[in-house]
């Protein structure tokens, strides 16, 4: 059997069998690397990225697009292929309209604006975990602390009301993980009605947030329209929950099942940021990247055809043995510390300065503040999301 017949068979996405570790199955797309091929749900073929100096060559390529309202856009699934016509700020677009895009939000996701939020972020987070303490052990750490910590910090970014906050968050919950594509098209709908509200609010009484700015000044004189402000008001505030309250729970989960490092943490503080990327690389949460070709490209000794789909895999290109030694092991002393986990080229993660503050934040108050944490059940026993959506945990019982 041929490399390339051995990872056509191979089913994309698959859920993982271990929460921190990519599935067993996609093995065979390891051996094969940087690029092969393998079957969606529909039977479509479409690459696979899994090398990491391939991904990066092919993440700043613009004949590779996002545009998922292009036909041969590849879906993951059918909750994905059912929505895929609709519009999605940033993420959806290519260049121009992409920079347009995003030059108007990156003064608001600088280093600068983070630093200064910081203060917001801990106090945030020493709140919650009093309210934990008060209430005493156990707690589902999911509920407690991992989501609303980016809750609270993305609504005041935003100048959404967290009182809403319910509300949204079940909406992103359907909107990534269905289960059916009616659940996640409505989802879609509500969070556009919830916001055209809001937008109309917020013009009769401005407030604080990058929504009143961009409702005042880019709305005002005509830089936005209104859908697209709408658009990008629901993948700012989705993006900005979802993903970092997954790395808040896996991360906990994934430091409890390795004391060693995490006794390392405790006594080194100024690991901290290294902990943070070793943890982004490790866990890769947002595990693969869709783009469509628009043209033919040679790229490492394989041609992409036009109108083929291509998949990047976070948790394999930053498991890339070439780029790492030893990449199956946590380490955060190792001298790479660059990974793909927020992406690579014009699209990478607008919010990571917001999310590495958040994990570093969240994760060193939680083990000094509760030095005796750990889980409240056997780690076999806690259920984790399943492989078509952003990894993590959907419950953590914990114990002090
Ligand atoms: C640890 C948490 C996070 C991870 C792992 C993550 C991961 C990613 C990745 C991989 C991409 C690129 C997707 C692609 O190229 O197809 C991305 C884009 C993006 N992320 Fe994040 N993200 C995180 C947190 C956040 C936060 C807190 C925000 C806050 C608003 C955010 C907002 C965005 C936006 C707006 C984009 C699209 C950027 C563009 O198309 O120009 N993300 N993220």
């Amino acid at each position: 059997m041929t490399e390339s017949v051995a990872s056509e068979s191979v089913a994309f996405p698959q859920d993982r069998t271990c929460p921190y570790r990519p599935p067993k199955a996609y093995e065979p797309l390891r051996e094969a690397r940087p690029l092969s091929r393998v079957r969606l749900f529909d039977g479509r073929s479409v690459w696979v990225v899994t090398g990491q100096g391939t991904a990066r060559d092919l993440l700043v390529d613009p004949r590779l697009s996002t545009d998922r309202e292009n036909e041969a856009f590849p879906a993951p699934t059918e909750r994905f292929a059912n929505v895929r016509n609709r519009r999605i700020a940033l993420l959806g677009v290519d260049d121009p309209e992409h920079n347009a895009q995003r030059r108007m939000l990156i003064p608001s996701f600088s280093v600068k604006r983070i630093a200064a939020l910081r203060p917001r972020i801990q106090e945030t987070v020493d709140r919650l975990i009093n309210t934990m303490i008060t209430k005493g052990a156990p707690a589902e750490l999911v509920g407690a602390f991992a989501l609303p910590v980016p809750s609270m910090v993305i609504c005041a970014l935003l100048g959404v009301p967290y009182a809403d906050h319910e509300f949204f968050e079940e909406q992103s919950r359907r909107l990534l993980r269905g289960p059916r594509a009616e659940d996640t098209e409505r989802a879609r709908d509500e969070l556009d009605a919830y916001f055209h509200a809001l937008i109309e609010s917020k013009r009769r009484e401005p407030g604080d947030g990058l929504l009143d700015e961009l409702i005042h000044r880019q709305l005002a004189e005509g830089a936005l329209d209104r859908e697209e402000l709408v658009s990008l008001a629901t993948i700012l505030l989705v993006a900005g929950h979802e993903t970092t309250a997954n790395m808040i729970s896996l991360g906990t989960f994934t430091l409890l099942q390795h004391p060693q490092q995490l006794a390392e943490l405790r006594t080194e503080r100024s690991l901290m940021p290294a902990v943070v990327e070793e943890l982004l690389r490790f866990l890769s949460i947002a595990d693969g990247m869709l783009r469509v070709a628009k043209e033919d490209i040679d790229v490492a000794g394989s041609t992409i055809r036009a109108d083929d789909g291509v998949i990047f895999s976070t948790s394999l290109i930053n498991r890339d043995g070439s780029a790492y030694e030893t990449p199956e092991e946590l380490d955060f002393h190792r001298e790479n510390r660059h990974h793909l986990a927020f992406g690579f080229g014009i699209h990478q993660c607008l919010g990571q300065n917001l999310a590495r503050a958040e994990i570093e934040i969240a994760l060193r108050t939680l083990f000094d503040r509760l030095p005796e944490l750990r889980l409240a059940v056997p780690a076999r026993e806690i259920p984790f999301k399943p492989g078509d959506t952003i990894q993590g945990m959907l419950e953590l019982p914990v114990i002090w």
